[in-house]
Protein backbone atom coordinates (compact mmCIF):
# COMPACT_ATOMS: atom_id res chain seq x y z
CA UNK A 1 0.00 0.00 0.00
CA UNK A 2 1.34 3.58 -0.76
CA UNK A 3 1.83 5.46 1.80
CA UNK A 4 1.06 9.40 2.41
CA UNK A 5 3.64 11.65 0.35
CA UNK A 6 3.60 14.92 -1.40
CA UNK A 7 5.52 15.39 -4.61
CA UNK A 8 6.71 18.54 -6.07
CA UNK A 9 9.68 18.37 -7.98
CA UNK A 10 10.71 22.14 -9.23
CA UNK A 11 13.34 21.50 -11.95
CA UNK A 12 12.78 22.50 -15.48
CA UNK A 13 14.29 20.37 -18.26
CA UNK A 14 15.66 21.21 -21.31
CA UNK A 15 15.93 18.05 -23.05
CA UNK A 16 17.29 17.10 -26.65
CA UNK A 17 19.76 18.48 -29.69
CA UNK A 18 18.86 22.07 -28.94
CA UNK A 19 18.53 21.86 -25.23
CA UNK A 20 21.19 24.58 -24.43
CA UNK A 21 19.11 26.69 -25.91
CA UNK A 22 17.07 26.40 -22.88
CA UNK A 23 20.02 28.76 -21.49
CA UNK A 24 18.37 31.92 -23.50
CA UNK A 25 15.28 31.14 -21.56
CA UNK A 26 16.85 31.11 -18.05
CA UNK A 27 19.60 33.63 -17.81
CA UNK A 28 17.35 36.65 -17.91
CA UNK A 29 15.78 35.68 -14.53
CA UNK A 30 18.96 35.76 -12.96
CA UNK A 31 21.29 38.99 -11.35
CA UNK A 32 24.41 39.34 -13.67
CA UNK A 33 27.11 37.43 -11.79
CA UNK A 34 27.05 34.22 -13.07
CA UNK A 35 29.61 31.69 -11.53
CA UNK A 36 30.67 28.90 -14.17
CA UNK A 37 31.30 25.57 -12.55
CA UNK A 38 33.50 23.12 -14.40
CA UNK A 39 35.53 19.98 -13.58
CA UNK A 40 38.72 18.67 -15.28
CA UNK A 41 38.71 20.12 -18.83
CA UNK A 42 36.90 17.71 -20.98
CA UNK A 43 34.06 20.62 -21.84
CA UNK A 44 36.79 22.66 -23.02
CA UNK A 45 38.02 20.10 -25.01
CA UNK A 46 34.50 18.79 -26.76
CA UNK A 47 33.18 22.18 -27.30
CA UNK A 48 31.23 22.82 -24.85
CA UNK A 49 32.66 25.28 -22.89
CA UNK A 50 32.52 27.37 -25.67
CA UNK A 51 29.30 26.97 -26.42
CA UNK A 52 28.32 27.91 -23.29
CA UNK A 53 30.04 30.54 -22.81
CA UNK A 54 28.80 32.12 -25.71
CA UNK A 55 25.54 32.42 -24.79
CA UNK A 56 26.16 33.72 -21.66
CA UNK A 57 28.05 36.64 -23.25
CA UNK A 58 24.87 37.41 -25.39
CA UNK A 59 22.96 37.73 -22.64
CA UNK A 60 25.35 39.95 -21.18
CA UNK A 61 26.63 38.36 -17.92
CA UNK A 62 29.84 38.92 -15.92
CA UNK A 63 31.37 35.63 -16.04
CA UNK A 64 33.46 34.35 -12.96
CA UNK A 65 35.12 30.65 -13.81
CA UNK A 66 35.39 27.55 -10.66
CA UNK A 67 37.14 24.94 -12.42
CA UNK A 68 39.16 21.85 -11.42
CA UNK A 69 36.00 19.75 -9.57
CA UNK A 70 37.16 16.44 -9.40
CA UNK A 71 35.50 13.29 -9.85
CA UNK A 72 34.11 12.69 -5.85
CA UNK A 73 34.52 16.15 -4.94
CA UNK A 74 36.16 17.11 -1.74
CA UNK A 75 35.15 19.11 1.48
CA UNK A 76 38.68 21.12 0.06
CA UNK A 77 37.51 21.92 -3.03
CA UNK A 78 34.22 23.12 -1.89
CA UNK A 79 36.00 25.57 0.47
CA UNK A 80 37.20 27.30 -2.56
CA UNK A 81 34.26 27.49 -4.27
CA UNK A 82 32.54 28.97 -1.25
CA UNK A 83 35.27 31.81 -1.40
CA UNK A 84 34.95 31.89 -5.30
CA UNK A 85 30.93 32.34 -4.91
CA UNK A 86 31.47 35.04 -2.34
CA UNK A 87 34.55 37.25 -4.10
CA UNK A 88 31.79 36.86 -7.64
CA UNK A 89 29.08 37.65 -5.28
CA UNK A 90 27.45 34.84 -7.79
CA UNK A 91 24.13 35.54 -8.92
CA UNK A 92 23.50 32.48 -10.44
CA UNK A 93 25.81 29.12 -9.94
CA UNK A 94 26.03 27.25 -13.30
CA UNK A 95 27.15 23.78 -13.39
CA UNK A 96 28.48 22.53 -16.40
CA UNK A 97 29.61 18.36 -16.16
CA UNK A 98 28.69 15.24 -14.59
CA UNK A 99 27.05 14.36 -11.26
CA UNK A 100 29.85 15.81 -8.88
CA UNK A 101 30.05 19.18 -10.76
CA UNK A 102 26.24 19.48 -10.00
CA UNK A 103 26.58 18.39 -6.51
CA UNK A 104 29.52 20.45 -5.46
CA UNK A 105 27.36 23.32 -7.19
CA UNK A 106 24.57 22.62 -4.76
CA UNK A 107 27.30 22.52 -1.97
CA UNK A 108 28.60 25.48 -2.78
CA UNK A 109 24.86 26.86 -3.00
CA UNK A 110 23.98 26.17 0.27
CA UNK A 111 26.95 27.95 1.69
CA UNK A 112 28.01 30.86 0.14
CA UNK A 113 25.49 32.46 2.60
CA UNK A 114 26.44 30.49 5.67
CA UNK A 115 28.88 31.10 8.78
CA UNK A 116 28.85 27.27 9.70
CA UNK A 117 31.06 24.63 8.84
CA UNK A 118 29.12 22.88 5.20
CA UNK A 119 30.77 19.91 5.92
CA UNK A 120 29.22 19.37 9.76
CA UNK A 121 26.48 21.20 9.43
CA UNK A 122 25.11 19.35 6.34
CA UNK A 123 27.20 16.13 6.10
CA UNK A 124 27.39 15.30 9.59
CA UNK A 125 24.46 16.81 11.29
CA UNK A 126 22.18 16.32 7.80
CA UNK A 127 20.67 20.19 8.65
CA UNK A 128 18.64 22.03 5.66
CA UNK A 129 20.27 24.92 5.06
CA UNK A 130 19.20 28.03 7.18
CA UNK A 131 20.23 30.76 4.83
CA UNK A 132 19.73 31.96 1.07
CA UNK A 133 20.47 30.09 -1.15
CA UNK A 134 22.51 30.84 -4.44
CA UNK A 135 19.94 29.15 -7.64
CA UNK A 136 21.83 26.61 -9.56
CA UNK A 137 21.56 25.50 -13.51
CA UNK A 138 23.10 22.74 -14.98
CA UNK A 139 24.53 21.72 -18.38
CA UNK A 140 24.88 17.91 -18.15
CA UNK A 141 27.92 16.02 -19.32
CA UNK A 142 27.66 12.83 -18.28
CA UNK A 143 24.88 10.69 -17.39
CA UNK A 144 23.95 8.57 -14.21
CA UNK A 145 23.58 10.05 -11.00
CA UNK A 146 20.17 12.35 -11.52
CA UNK A 147 21.83 15.21 -9.78
CA UNK A 148 19.75 17.34 -12.77
CA UNK A 149 17.05 16.68 -10.67
CA UNK A 150 17.28 16.10 -7.74
CA UNK A 151 18.60 17.60 -4.65
CA UNK A 152 21.27 14.99 -3.69
CA UNK A 153 24.84 16.05 -3.43
CA UNK A 154 27.96 13.57 -2.44
CA UNK A 155 30.80 15.14 -0.79
CA UNK A 156 34.06 13.41 -0.18
CA UNK A 157 36.26 13.85 3.32
CA UNK A 158 39.43 11.71 2.31
CA UNK A 159 41.20 12.67 5.83
CA UNK A 160 37.70 11.57 8.12
CA UNK A 161 37.71 8.27 5.42
CA UNK A 162 33.85 9.42 4.70
CA UNK A 163 32.13 10.30 1.59
CA UNK A 164 28.60 11.11 2.49
CA UNK A 165 25.70 12.44 0.39
CA UNK A 166 22.98 15.10 1.52
CA UNK A 167 19.47 14.78 -0.34
CA UNK A 168 18.54 18.20 0.01
CA UNK A 169 14.92 19.01 -0.06
CA UNK A 170 13.51 21.26 -3.06
CA UNK A 171 14.92 24.69 -2.54
CA UNK A 172 18.28 23.13 -3.52
CA UNK A 173 17.05 21.31 -6.53
CA UNK A 174 18.71 23.20 -10.17
CA UNK A 175 15.98 25.67 -11.10
CA UNK A 176 16.71 24.04 -14.66
CA UNK A 177 18.64 21.69 -16.41
CA UNK A 178 19.71 21.25 -19.83
CA UNK A 179 20.20 17.45 -21.09
CA UNK A 180 21.69 16.89 -24.49
CA UNK A 181 22.22 13.40 -25.40
CA UNK A 182 25.05 14.48 -27.97
CA UNK A 183 27.24 15.58 -25.07
CA UNK A 184 27.64 12.41 -23.83
CA UNK A 185 29.00 11.10 -26.91
CA UNK A 186 32.39 11.65 -25.90
CA UNK A 187 32.86 9.83 -22.68
CA UNK A 188 35.27 7.58 -21.92
CA UNK A 189 33.90 3.90 -22.17
CA UNK A 190 34.77 3.17 -18.94
CA UNK A 191 32.30 6.66 -17.28
CA UNK A 192 29.83 5.59 -19.81
CA UNK A 193 29.00 2.30 -18.50
CA UNK A 194 30.01 3.52 -15.38
CA UNK A 195 27.07 5.92 -15.88
CA UNK A 196 24.64 2.81 -17.02
CA UNK A 197 25.17 0.90 -13.87
CA UNK A 198 24.85 3.96 -11.27
CA UNK A 199 21.42 4.05 -13.03
CA UNK A 200 20.63 0.95 -12.44
CA UNK A 201 21.43 0.70 -9.13
CA UNK A 202 19.26 3.45 -8.40
CA UNK A 203 16.16 1.95 -9.66
CA UNK A 204 17.34 -1.60 -7.90
CA UNK A 205 18.01 0.49 -4.21
CA UNK A 206 14.27 1.71 -4.46
CA UNK A 207 12.25 -1.24 -6.20
CA UNK A 208 14.13 -4.20 -3.61
CA UNK A 209 12.51 -2.57 -0.37
CA UNK A 210 9.01 -3.53 1.31
CA UNK A 211 7.03 -6.09 -0.07
CA UNK A 212 3.40 -4.40 -1.26
CA UNK A 213 2.27 -4.07 -5.18
CA UNK A 214 2.57 -0.54 -5.74
CA UNK A 215 2.98 1.24 -8.99
CA UNK A 216 6.40 2.22 -8.47
CA UNK A 217 7.12 -1.12 -9.01
CA UNK A 218 5.88 -1.57 -12.23
CA UNK A 219 7.42 2.02 -13.19
CA UNK A 220 11.17 0.22 -12.02
CA UNK A 221 10.38 -2.63 -14.15
CA UNK A 222 9.85 -0.57 -17.16
CA UNK A 223 12.63 1.67 -16.76
CA UNK A 224 15.17 -1.41 -16.01
CA UNK A 225 14.02 -2.93 -19.45
CA UNK A 226 14.47 0.22 -21.13
CA UNK A 227 17.78 0.46 -19.46
CA UNK A 228 18.99 -2.86 -20.28
CA UNK A 229 18.17 -2.91 -23.46
CA UNK A 230 19.39 0.65 -24.64
CA UNK A 231 22.97 0.00 -22.65
CA UNK A 232 23.80 -3.24 -24.87
CA UNK A 233 22.54 -0.87 -27.82
CA UNK A 234 25.23 2.08 -26.56
CA UNK A 235 27.90 -0.40 -25.57
CA UNK A 236 27.97 -1.85 -29.31
CA UNK A 237 27.68 2.20 -31.05
CA UNK A 238 28.07 4.74 -28.38
CA UNK A 239 26.79 7.21 -30.80
CA UNK A 240 23.54 5.49 -31.39
CA UNK A 241 21.29 9.18 -30.82
CA UNK A 242 18.32 6.62 -29.90
CA UNK A 243 19.80 4.85 -27.30
CA UNK A 244 21.81 7.25 -25.77
CA UNK A 245 18.98 9.75 -25.06
CA UNK A 246 16.73 6.92 -23.70
CA UNK A 247 19.04 6.24 -20.94
CA UNK A 248 19.68 9.88 -20.11
CA UNK A 249 15.59 10.00 -19.79
CA UNK A 250 16.06 6.83 -17.59
CA UNK A 251 18.86 8.14 -15.63
CA UNK A 252 16.70 11.19 -14.20
CA UNK A 253 13.71 9.19 -14.08
CA UNK A 254 15.58 6.46 -12.07
CA UNK A 255 16.35 9.63 -9.41
CA UNK A 256 14.22 12.56 -9.69
CA UNK A 257 12.22 11.23 -6.34
CA UNK A 258 9.49 10.03 -8.33
CA UNK A 259 9.78 6.26 -8.11
CA UNK A 260 10.52 6.38 -4.43
CA UNK A 261 7.19 7.79 -3.45
CA UNK A 262 5.07 6.71 -0.74
CA UNK A 263 7.22 3.20 -0.70
CA UNK A 264 10.25 2.45 1.47
CA UNK A 265 13.66 2.36 0.11
CA UNK A 266 17.06 0.51 0.33
CA UNK A 267 20.44 2.79 -0.45
CA UNK A 268 22.64 -0.04 1.03
CA UNK A 269 24.48 -0.67 -2.09
CA UNK A 270 25.53 2.87 -2.06
CA UNK A 271 26.37 2.63 1.44
CA UNK A 272 28.94 -0.24 0.52
CA UNK A 273 30.08 1.58 -2.29
CA UNK A 274 30.65 5.26 -0.74
CA UNK A 275 32.60 3.51 1.62
CA UNK A 276 34.79 2.32 -1.00
CA UNK A 277 34.85 5.69 -3.08
CA UNK A 278 35.98 7.58 0.18
CA UNK A 279 38.73 5.40 0.71
CA UNK A 280 40.27 4.33 -2.92
CA UNK A 281 38.86 7.50 -4.69
CA UNK A 282 37.15 4.69 -7.66
CA UNK A 283 34.69 5.88 -10.17
CA UNK A 284 30.86 5.95 -8.19
CA UNK A 285 29.08 3.18 -10.70
CA UNK A 286 32.33 1.22 -10.61
CA UNK A 287 32.24 0.69 -6.88
CA UNK A 288 28.42 0.35 -6.78
CA UNK A 289 28.90 -2.50 -9.46
CA UNK A 290 31.59 -3.81 -7.68
CA UNK A 291 29.94 -4.78 -4.39
CA UNK A 292 26.55 -5.63 -5.85
CA UNK A 293 26.54 -9.42 -6.89
CA UNK A 294 27.12 -10.17 -3.35
CA UNK A 295 25.08 -7.96 -1.55
CA UNK A 296 21.85 -9.01 -3.62
CA UNK A 297 23.01 -12.72 -3.03
CA UNK A 298 23.41 -12.24 0.33
CA UNK A 299 19.85 -10.65 0.84
CA UNK A 300 18.04 -12.49 -1.60
CA UNK A 301 16.40 -15.21 1.26
CA UNK A 302 14.97 -12.06 2.95
CA UNK A 303 13.68 -10.32 -0.01
CA UNK A 304 12.40 -13.81 -1.85
CA UNK A 305 9.39 -12.72 -3.57
CA UNK A 306 10.74 -10.06 -4.94
CA UNK A 307 13.71 -11.16 -6.24
CA UNK A 308 11.60 -14.05 -8.05
CA UNK A 309 9.22 -10.93 -9.30
CA UNK A 310 12.32 -9.44 -10.58
CA UNK A 311 13.71 -12.43 -12.58
CA UNK A 312 10.56 -12.91 -14.61
CA UNK A 313 9.05 -9.14 -15.03
CA UNK A 314 12.60 -7.78 -15.68
CA UNK A 315 15.15 -10.69 -16.97
CA UNK A 316 12.26 -13.06 -19.03
CA UNK A 317 13.35 -16.27 -16.59
CA UNK A 318 10.72 -18.72 -17.34
CA UNK A 319 9.24 -19.84 -14.19
CA UNK A 320 7.98 -23.37 -15.39
CA UNK A 321 9.22 -26.07 -13.15
CA UNK A 322 11.49 -24.14 -10.73
CA UNK A 323 11.46 -23.11 -7.14
CA UNK A 324 11.44 -19.74 -6.02
CA UNK A 325 14.83 -19.91 -5.32
CA UNK A 326 16.08 -20.96 -8.50
CA UNK A 327 13.94 -18.64 -10.42
CA UNK A 328 15.60 -15.75 -8.17
CA UNK A 329 18.82 -16.65 -8.43
CA UNK A 330 18.48 -17.25 -12.51
CA UNK A 331 17.93 -13.45 -12.51
CA UNK A 332 20.75 -12.60 -10.55
CA UNK A 333 22.37 -14.41 -13.01
CA UNK A 334 21.24 -12.69 -15.81
CA UNK A 335 22.13 -9.09 -14.30
CA UNK A 336 26.02 -10.74 -13.68
CA UNK A 337 26.09 -11.67 -17.28
CA UNK A 338 25.04 -8.19 -18.41
CA UNK A 339 27.02 -6.30 -16.47
CA UNK A 340 29.76 -9.00 -17.31
CA UNK A 341 29.18 -7.57 -21.18
CA UNK A 342 29.06 -3.79 -20.49
CA UNK A 343 32.46 -4.59 -18.68
CA UNK A 344 31.98 -3.11 -15.63
CA UNK A 345 34.47 -4.05 -12.69
CA UNK A 346 33.08 -6.64 -10.64
CA UNK A 347 35.32 -6.44 -7.25
CA UNK A 348 36.99 -4.25 -5.25
CA UNK A 349 40.35 -5.29 -5.32
CA UNK A 350 40.71 -3.76 -9.22
CA UNK A 351 39.78 -0.52 -7.89
CA UNK A 352 42.60 -0.67 -5.72
CA UNK A 353 40.67 -2.14 -1.92
CA UNK A 354 42.70 -5.02 -0.64
CA UNK A 355 42.51 -7.40 2.66
CA UNK A 356 44.08 -4.83 5.03
CA UNK A 357 41.41 -2.14 4.17
CA UNK A 358 38.73 -4.38 5.45
CA UNK A 359 38.22 -2.62 8.95
CA UNK A 360 38.57 0.98 7.70
CA UNK A 361 35.54 -0.53 4.74
CA UNK A 362 33.13 -1.64 7.72
CA UNK A 363 33.80 1.35 9.62
CA UNK A 364 32.59 4.13 7.07
CA UNK A 365 29.43 2.62 5.54
CA UNK A 366 26.49 3.72 6.71
CA UNK A 367 23.92 0.78 7.71
CA UNK A 368 20.96 1.66 6.40
CA UNK A 369 17.16 0.34 8.19
CA UNK A 370 14.99 0.08 4.53
CA UNK A 371 16.30 -3.10 3.04
CA UNK A 372 15.16 -6.20 3.48
CA UNK A 373 18.16 -7.43 5.85
CA UNK A 374 19.62 -4.52 8.12
CA UNK A 375 23.49 -5.58 7.91
CA UNK A 376 25.90 -6.27 11.09
CA UNK A 377 29.01 -5.29 10.95
CA UNK A 378 29.94 -8.50 10.46
CA UNK A 379 27.62 -9.37 7.58
CA UNK A 380 28.96 -6.27 5.70
CA UNK A 381 33.07 -7.74 6.68
CA UNK A 382 31.83 -10.76 4.75
CA UNK A 383 30.00 -8.78 1.52
CA UNK A 384 33.24 -6.41 1.14
CA UNK A 385 35.57 -10.23 0.99
CA UNK A 386 33.82 -11.81 -1.53
CA UNK A 387 33.85 -8.22 -3.07
CA UNK A 388 37.51 -8.61 -3.21
O1 LIG B 1 36.31 16.56 -15.05
P1 LIG B 1 36.14 16.41 -16.52
O2 LIG B 1 37.36 16.71 -17.31
O3 LIG B 1 34.93 17.12 -17.04
O4 LIG B 1 35.92 14.83 -16.79
C1 LIG B 1 34.83 14.12 -16.24
C2 LIG B 1 35.22 13.23 -15.06
O5 LIG B 1 36.57 12.85 -15.15
C3 LIG B 1 34.36 13.13 -17.26
N1 LIG B 1 33.36 13.67 -18.18
C4 LIG B 1 32.14 14.18 -17.85
N2 LIG B 1 31.47 14.49 -18.97
C5 LIG B 1 32.27 14.18 -20.02
C6 LIG B 1 33.47 13.66 -19.51
N3 LIG B 1 34.47 13.27 -20.32
C7 LIG B 1 34.29 13.38 -21.65
N4 LIG B 1 33.14 13.84 -22.20
C8 LIG B 1 32.12 14.24 -21.42
N5 LIG B 1 30.98 14.67 -21.98
O6 LIG B 1 33.75 12.08 -16.53
C9 LIG B 1 34.42 11.96 -15.27
C10 LIG B 1 33.40 11.66 -14.20
O7 LIG B 1 32.54 12.73 -13.99
P2 LIG B 1 31.65 12.75 -12.67
O8 LIG B 1 30.87 14.00 -12.67
O9 LIG B 1 32.49 12.44 -11.48
O10 LIG B 1 30.69 11.48 -12.88
P3 LIG B 1 29.26 11.19 -12.32
O11 LIG B 1 28.24 11.91 -13.12
O12 LIG B 1 29.16 9.73 -12.23
O13 LIG B 1 29.24 11.81 -10.84
C11 LIG B 1 29.75 11.10 -9.75
C12 LIG B 1 29.49 11.82 -8.44
O14 LIG B 1 28.08 11.95 -8.20
C13 LIG B 1 27.76 11.38 -6.92
C14 LIG B 1 28.82 10.29 -6.79
O15 LIG B 1 28.95 9.82 -5.48
C15 LIG B 1 30.05 11.01 -7.28
O16 LIG B 1 30.59 11.82 -6.28
N6 LIG B 1 26.35 10.94 -6.89
C16 LIG B 1 25.39 11.88 -6.87
C17 LIG B 1 24.06 11.55 -6.71
C18 LIG B 1 22.98 12.56 -6.64
N7 LIG B 1 23.24 13.83 -6.83
O17 LIG B 1 21.83 12.20 -6.39
C19 LIG B 1 23.61 10.17 -6.55
C20 LIG B 1 24.62 9.19 -7.01
O18 LIG B 1 24.32 7.95 -6.40
C21 LIG B 1 26.03 9.55 -6.70
O19 LIG B 1 26.35 9.19 -5.38
ZN1 LIG C 1 24.62 6.37 -7.55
Amino acid sequence: MLGNFTYCNPTKLYFGRDALNGLNEELPKYGKNVLLVYGGGSIKRNGIYDAVVKILRENGKNIFEDAGVMPNPTVEKLGEGIERARQAKADLILAVGGGSVCDYAKAVSVSVHCDEDPWDKYYIRFEEPTCEIVPVGCVLTMVGTGSEMNGGSVITNRKQKLKIGHVFGEKVFPKFSCLNPEYTFTLPRYQMVSGFYDIMSHILEQYFSGADDNTSDYVMEGLLRSLIHSALVAAENPSDYEARSNIMWTATWALNTFVAMGKSTDWEVHMLGQAVGAITDATHGMTLAAVSMPYYRHILPYGLPKFRRYAINVWNVSPAGKTDEQIANEGLAAMEAWMKKLGLVMNITELGANESMLDDLVKSTLVMQGGYKVLTAEEIRQIFKESL
